[in-house]
Order: structure tokens, then sequence, then C-alpha cells
């Protein structure tokens, strides 16, 4: 039996990286193999909405499996659960939920730009009412015991960035043990740049942490993020999935303890074939039906494409399932010559997690 470290969260003073909640893509497989490649301190399970009753304790093991392995992926990285909604009281319920199925800390999402979610009453649209985010966060810190962490991921705002501070005052008064800021408002969508600068005053204004997040492609981004924060925590979304390397890249320049050595970037077919096979087992495990890696596997590869430069990446468009995209890949990793170094497998930074 492996045995983890105690769990860390976001603790002042000790830097920290953590996986972004993703939904539709950061899905137990994928939160498995980043925690495979290693880097991250903990991560966050996509969204759950809470709209009418709250959920009973299988949704939750359901949405979030690694809740039945002691909220940690199989390598040892601590999941935290996620609660999107408006109703202080509903949310209240979800969250002792939550606590009954396994939950070691609870994120409330007050950053989702998704028109469906805004328009019933949950995410970003919170952001215009301030004394609604001390309100639910105060319930959902009622509601989870005093050791657990509740902590909430905000936006500069909804259409102001000068929102960001009545609004990260009013979760840190409800009890948010951090915040993580994605450093946009939510009428500028995922539209690059992210405004990092506001987090500077933010944070040294609050007496809790402040996790910086939005457009940390780079170890050389994440310096300026740094830069310009002054934040020692640190949320990576699309690049870590862009760059399976970052989060190692990220921990090593974070000083993070299990770091391990720098990796090559993942750009071609060759260092893709070993992410996608190991990927593809880690969600027949998990169960998933062939239709959908096939179309997760593909979401991927076309995050990875961000810049349009693997020009490998239209060969595969035509795949039909995923044992068909890697013998297409393996028939390409003779024309693209992968970089120096090795992708490897099997870290978990959770047992080298900063100590409290
Ligand atoms: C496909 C996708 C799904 C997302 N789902 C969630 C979610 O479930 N909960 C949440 O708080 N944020 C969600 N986000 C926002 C990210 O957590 C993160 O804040 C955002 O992508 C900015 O970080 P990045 O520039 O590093 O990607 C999502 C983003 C993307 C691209």
């Amino acid at each position: 039996m492996t045995n983890f470290a105690p769990t860390r969260w976001i603790q002042p003073g000790v830097p920290a990286l953590v996986l972004a909640p993703m939904e539709g893509v950061a899905d137990v497989a994928m939160r498995a193999l980043l925690s495979e490649l290693g880097g991250f301190t903990f991560c966050v399970a996509e969204f759950l909405r809470i709209s009418q009753a709250a959920p009973g304790v299988r949704v939750f093991q359901r949405h979030v499996p690694e809740l039945l392995q002691g909220g940690r992926t199989a390598t040892g990285l601590p999941v935290q659960v996620q609660l999107l909604g408006g109703d202080p009281g509903k949310l209240a319920q979800a969250a002792r939920a939550a606590i009954r199925a396994g939950a070691l800390a609870v994120d409330l999402n007050f950053g989702c730009p998704a028109r469906t979610v805004n328009r019933h009453d949950g995410g970003a649209t919170l952001l215009q009412y301030p004394d609604r985010i001390r309100a639910i966060v105060a319930a959902v810190r009622a509601a989870v015991p005093a050791h657990l962490p509740v902590s909430a991921k905000l936006r500069l705002g909804w259409d102001n960035i000068d929102a960001i501070h009545v609004n990260a005052e009013r979760a840190a008064e409800g009890g948010a043990d951090w915040i993580t800021i994605h450093a946009r408002t939510k009428s500028q969508g995922y539209r690059p740049p992210a405004y990092w600068k506001p987090l500077a005053e933010v944070r040294a204004r609050l007496r809790i942490p402040v996790v910086a997040n939005g457009e940390i492609w780079t170890s050389a981004d994440l310096r300026r993020c740094r830069d310009e924060t002054g934040c020692q925590h640190f949320m990576l979304g699309r690049g870590a999935l862009a760059d399976p390397t970052l989060g190692r890249k990220a921990a090593r320049e974070l000083g993070l303890p299990g770091a391990g050595l720098p990796q090559p970037f993942a750009r071609t077919p060759a260092e893709w074939l070993p992410l996608l096979s190991r990927y593809g087992e880690l969600c027949r495990a998990a169960e998933m039906p062939p239709a959908y890696i096939l179309c997760r596997v593909k979401q991927w590869l076309r995050m990875n494409n961000h810049d349009g430069k693997q020009v490998w990446f239209d060969n595969l468009k035509g795949c039909r399932d995923l044992g068909e995209l890697l013998r297409c890949l393996d028939g390409l990793a003779a024309d693209f010559p992968p970089s120096p170094g090795e992708l490897c497998f099997g870290h978990s930074d959770a047992a080298g997690e900063p100590a409290a």
C-alpha cells in the first residue's frame, strides 16, 4: 500500500502549483495522467452544478471517482471538489454531502462564463453581487468541518476589472481559506492577454493567499506572473495540457520538492505516442466509452496545437478510434524526430509536497 504524504493545500508563504478544473477536459483520466507526470500540489475537479436538490453521496463519487480512494489520484495527488450555484443553503447542503462522500476540500466556482450557467444564477454572474459571494462562502464554510479548506475561484469581475477588490474581500470575509483569481473578466472570456497586475494589490490587501491563474503557457510566463503579482501560488489550466510537462517545469521554477528533472516539450508524434496510449489506458480503466475517449484525445491535441505549429496534427483528424490514431502517430514518428530527453511516468509530487 502506498504511503501518501499528509494532504497539503494552499498555505501562506509556501509555494504551490494547482491543476485547474477544466470541465470536459481535465477528467479523472487526465488528472491521473498529469498526476503521474508530476509537479502539481493538488488538482481541482470539474464543477458540479447545484441547482435543485443537493446531490447525494453517490453523485459526488461518480463525478469525482477519486473520492472512493481517499480523495486522491492513484499516485497520491489530492483532488479538491468544486461546486457551482447561487443558493447558499443548497450549496451548504451539497458541501455536507461532498464531505460525506470523501471530499477533503471544497472550492466554489464564481468564474464560469457559460451563458446557460450564468442564466441559472451560477458562475461569473455572482461577480455582480459581492454580498452574495460572502453569503455563499460563509454558508459553505459553516457546513464544512473547520480542518478542511474552503476556497473561492473568481474572475476579475463581470465586465469591470476593479470589481475584484470588493469580491475578493467579501470571499475572505465569508471565511475562504484562499482565493484563486482567473485574471480576466467574464466579458473577456478566454481572450489573451490575462491582466495579472491587479492581483498584486489584492494580494497585498488580503490576509489569505491568492492563487494566480490565466495565460501561463511556459516557465517564462510563470516568472512574469510571479514578478507582476508577487504570488507564490499558481494554477495552470490549458498550458498544462498544451505542454504536459509544464507542471514539472513550473514546479522546478517554484522550488517545489519532487519536481524532478526537466522534461522536453511534447511536440512530436513520437513524444505524444506514450502520453496518448497511457491516457487511453487510464480512460479505459475509468470505463469511458471509446467515442468519448477519441473526442477527448482530439480536443487535447488541438490544445497542444494552439499555436498551429503541429503540421502533423491534420493527419489525425480522420481517425475513427484511439487505436487507429495511435497507429497513425506511430507511422508519423519517423518523419518528426523527437527532442532530446524522455517523458517519464509514475511520479507523485504528493510525496514531496512542502511541509506545513
Ligand atoms: C475547457 C475548459 C473548461 C473549464 N472548466 C472549468 C470548471 O469546471 N471550473 C472552473 O472553475 N474553471 C473552469 N475553467 C477555467 C479554468 O479553470 C481556468 O481558470 C482558465 O482556463 C484560465 O486558465 P489558463 O489560461 O491557464 O487555461 C475551464 C476552462 C476551460 C478552457
